[in-house]
């Protein structure tokens, strides 16, 4: 046998060989050739044979049908080496669309599950007549701390422990740090007849142990709401509307007191447990509570920082982790996989 391939006893059927062959180099569709007309001549010339050449002619003719399809599959699978995309070149507009390179599969994008629960609660304080704020990522000690009235020195002050620039800028550990850039700000609603009624989503960072409950990057909402008349009962009743829309179901809740510098009194606030409905359950460790986050009446100075009269006005405010809220409505187990970038878990919202 020869290297170019196999051998044909008929010289006409050899011809077509050598030439389909030769023609199958330089195609662009490889199993064009197994439509080429000269085989297919070949095929039509059988019936005229005289019957006793047909068998042989017939078999040679599949014989060669075979090898042209075999050479076609191992052409069609040899990976063509590519030369290098010069990802310097400037890109060119002219180039007709089929022509140019793949440079990624194209794919539609989906917002960040925090994002879009995130706008699910704004809307929702939308509704009740809060006006949402930005907050920031860099802040100062007078906002993380003074403004908030934790004293100079004050061990609640380890509490927050997070990041610092060299400069003493911070990376704020929550978004209370806004509380008396807002007071300040809307205070012009007091003095006209209204509330001041303001939500704050935004990211807040802790220096932390990570485990399954705890990233040193998360996200919290922010509440702040004053007026004349304003108690702990107008605080309870606003939260727990918030969360029975959220959850789309009544959700009971519970206070019980804590201690932050800049609420008086101070409250860890909690909700039944959305999976077993308060029985007790694995995500609730059988408490059938699951804790939300920190809420109170604003402590009279922080009002008096923001240069607003505690003597007329009170007020309450709250701090949540959206993560958890996000968690609890998902069924996610672990609060890792929000910036793990993981597109399996990221494509399911
Ligand atoms: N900033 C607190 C924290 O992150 C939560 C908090 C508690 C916020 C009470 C408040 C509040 O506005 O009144 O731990």
């Amino acid at each position: 046998m020869e290297s170019n391939g196999m051998e044909y006893q008929n010289p006409e059927i050899a011809k077509v060989a050598g030439q389909l062959k030769e023609k199958l180099a330089g195609l662009q569709d490889k199993r064009s050739v197994l439509r080429a007309p000269e085989l297919a001549a070949l095929y039509e010339s059988i019936k005229s044979l005289p019957a006793q050449k047909r068998a042989a002619f017939g078999k040679e003719v599949n014989q060669l049908r075979k090898e042209l399809e075999s050479l076609v599959a191992s052409q069609q699978s040899t990976v063509k080496e590519l030369s290098p995309i010069d990802v310097t070149a400037p890109f060119d507009v002219n180039v007709p669309a089929n022509k140019k390179p793949a440079l990624l599969p194209a794919q539609n994008g989906s917002i960040h599950p925090l994002m879009k629960e995130r706008d699910i609660i704004i809307d929702i304080f939308a509704r009740m007549g809060l006006t949402a704020v930005e907050s920031r990522e860099i802040d100062d000690d007078y906002h993380m701390f003074t403004s908030l009235n934790f004293p100079v020195g004050h061990p609640a002050r380890e509490d927050y422990d997070t990041f610092t620039t060299a400069e003493g800028l911070i990376a704020p550990a929550h978004t209370s740090t806004m509380q008396n850039r807002v007071l300040k700000k809307y205070k012009k609603n007091l003095e006209a007849g209204k509330a001041i009624g303001v939500v704050i989503p935004d990211r807040v960072f802790r220096n932390e142990d990570l485990d399954a409950r705890h990233e040193h990057t998360f996200y919290q909402i922010e509440g702040v709401y004053v007026d004349k008349g304003i108690n702990a009962g107008h605080l309870v009743a606003t939260i727990k509307a918030w969360l029975s829309s959220y959850y789309q179901k009544e959700v009971n809740i519970k206070i019980q007191p804590f201690y932050f510098p800049f609420t008086e009194p101070s409250f860890e606030f909690a909700a039944s447990c959305p999976f077993c409905e308060g029985k007790g359950c694995n995500v609730c460790s059988h408490t059938g509570w699951i804790e939300l986050g920190g809420c109170g009446m604003i402590h009279p100075n922080v009002l008096k920082e923001a240069e607003i009269d505690s003597n007329t006005y009170t007020g309450y405010a709250w701090g949540f982790g959206i993560d958890r809220l996000v968690m609890l409505k998902h069924n996610i187990e672990d609060v890792r996989h929000f910036h793990s970038a993981n597109l399996k878990f990221l494509r399911q919202f």
